[in-house]
């Protein structure tokens, strides 16, 4: 990722700590796929409605083989006309990122994770891979209000193995 991107994500998402009330997200679909049923099985992926305004996700897989080259292709999509690129597009070491956490925006959504799911320990993982109930979506995004859908696809020894693609809606809180 361009070191400017993630510098202007920071400093938009710092203004809004500063300055803002929290703006508003709700995750509207979850859609999980194995593109390798011999490695990922995706038991479940799906939405809860937790309030009114808010939904928590639950997503079940299992590695049947220990994974220990994993990479992660995270790339926002803003919702114009069908989704269009939006804000970052690219490809992570994950098991370098969970050895030195080195990375500033993954390490913002790694922090809303990391007490709801496995993914809590450095590589290789095998077996189920769990995320449960993650509806705590309170840091705030640097986004325009909107539509949008966060894709994650998940490379072991880079070829895709599997997708967590959520869809979800921003509403920027402007009193
Ligand atoms: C699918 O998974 C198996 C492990 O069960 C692995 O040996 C194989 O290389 C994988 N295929 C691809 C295309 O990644
Ligand atoms: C996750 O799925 C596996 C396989 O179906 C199941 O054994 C396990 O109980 C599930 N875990 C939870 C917490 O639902
Ligand atoms: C996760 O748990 C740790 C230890 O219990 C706690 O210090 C931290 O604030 C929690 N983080 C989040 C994002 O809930
Ligand atoms: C990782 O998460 C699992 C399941 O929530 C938990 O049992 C385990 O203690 C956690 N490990 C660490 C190092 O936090």
């Amino acid at each position: 990722m361009d070191h400017r991107l993630v510098i202007f994500a920071v400093s938009v998402i710092f203004g809004f700590l500063v300055c803002g009330e929290a703006p508003f997200v709700k995750m509207t679909n979850a859609v999980c796929k194995s593109y390798n049923q011999s490695w990922v099985v995706v038991h479940y992926c799906r939405l809860k409605a937790y309030s009114r305004s808010k939904t928590s996700l639950n997503i079940n897989i299992t590695l049947s083989e220990p994974a220990r080259n994993i990479h992660v292709h995270l790339k926002m999509m803003k919702r114009a006309n069908g989704y269009k690129p939006f804000l970052f597009d690219y490809t992570l070491d994950a098991c370098e990122f969970m050895r030195r956490r080195n990375q500033p925006f993954a390490k913002i959504v790694w922090n809303l994770i990391r007490n709801v799911s496995t993914v809590n320990h450095t590589c290789p993982y095998e077996g189920v891979q769990m995320l449960s109930d993650f509806h705590r979506i309170d840091i705030p995004l640097p986004l325009p209000s909107g539509e949008y859908l966060f894709l994650m696809d998940w490379l072991f020894d880079l070829k895709p193995q599997f997708a967590t693609n959520v869809y979800f809606t921003f509403v920027e809180d402007n009193p």
